[in-house]
């Protein structure tokens, strides 16, 4: 494997970013580093307001920071223009939401198409998303007539079909049931052991992030600290860490 920074998915360097809008500025990025290798499946702990959408829209190039630096694959995405911002995402990042995002009038198969304009002759890649998601029997479905660990399926082959260097989750299991949530837990894990996809996640369930191989803890914009996680099915261990983060940074 190449470790070269132009290979490395993800670099985020001193990244600052403050809301203006309204009566007082809110600093939702405070001097934020990051790093995530190919191949690796990291979580971003925290709890609500802590900045994790904001950073993980900043790294899909949807809001601009004030300061520091995001590189996608050696790219700095905030030399880019908007629009060259926007190929650049299509092409290098895939982004799953928690509410799927899906276009409500076009079937399973077609969703799965639009980002990467897949056509007639994208037969066979689609035919594969359709089968690595689970979801061959529903290609001709509506996103309504779903259910809604489906929808996530749809989603993430959707946000694969462009081959991406780095998948992009935020809370992506926050509007599924518990039994449902781990399904797509357990698939998002395959997709790295068995694909090598390099994934970064945001949460703030310990049963959610122990799937990861490390989790990053962020507060009030800023990363506290982090710890691995060689036990997938403990969250209670990932609770107990995450919680232990907590108090010594409030000391
Ligand atoms: N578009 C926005 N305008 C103003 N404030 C925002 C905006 N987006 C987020 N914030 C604020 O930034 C902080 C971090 O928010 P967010 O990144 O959504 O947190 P999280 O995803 O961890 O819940 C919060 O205080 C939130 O209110
Ligand atoms: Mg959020």
């Amino acid at each position: 494997m190449n470790d070269s920074p132009d290979s490395t998915p993800l670099i985020v360097e001193d990244v600052w970013k403050t809301f203006s809008r309204g009566a007082s500025p809110v600093e939702a990025l405070k001097g934020i580093n990051l790093e995530v290798k190919n191949g690796e499946f990291i979580a971003i702990m925290g709890a609500s307001g802590s900045g994790k959408s904001t950073l993980l829209h900043a790294i899909a190039g949807l809001t601009r920071v004030d300061s520091g630096r995001i590189l996608i694959s050696g790219q700095d995405i905030s030399e880019l223009s908007d629009s060259r911002l926007t190929k650049f995402r299509r092409k290098h990042l895939g982004i799953v939401f928690q509410s799927f995002n899906l276009i409500p009038t076009l079937s399973a198969e077609d969703n799965i198409r639009l980002p990467a304009s897949l056509g007639e002759h994208h037969e066979d890649q689609v035919d594969a998303l359709l089968e690595r998601l689970g979801i061959q029997d529903r290609r001709n479905h509506m996103p309504g007539a779903m259910s809604g660990g489906e929808q996530q399926r749809v989603a993430i082959a959707r946000a694969l079909s462009c081959q991406p260097d780095l998948l992009l989750a935020d809370e992506p299991t926050g509007s599924l049931d518990s039994v449902t949530g781990q399904e797509i837990c357990k698939l998002l894990r395959g997709l790295c052991d068995e694909e090598q996809r390099t994934i970064l996640l945001v949460t703030h369930e310990p049963n959610v992030a122990m799937w990861a191989d490390r989790v990053v803890v962020l507060r009030d914009g800023t990363n506290l600290s982090e710890f691995e996680t060689p036990d997938r099915h403990d969250p209670l261990e990932v609770a107990q860490q995450y919680q232990s983060l907590l108090t010594v940074g409030s000391c």
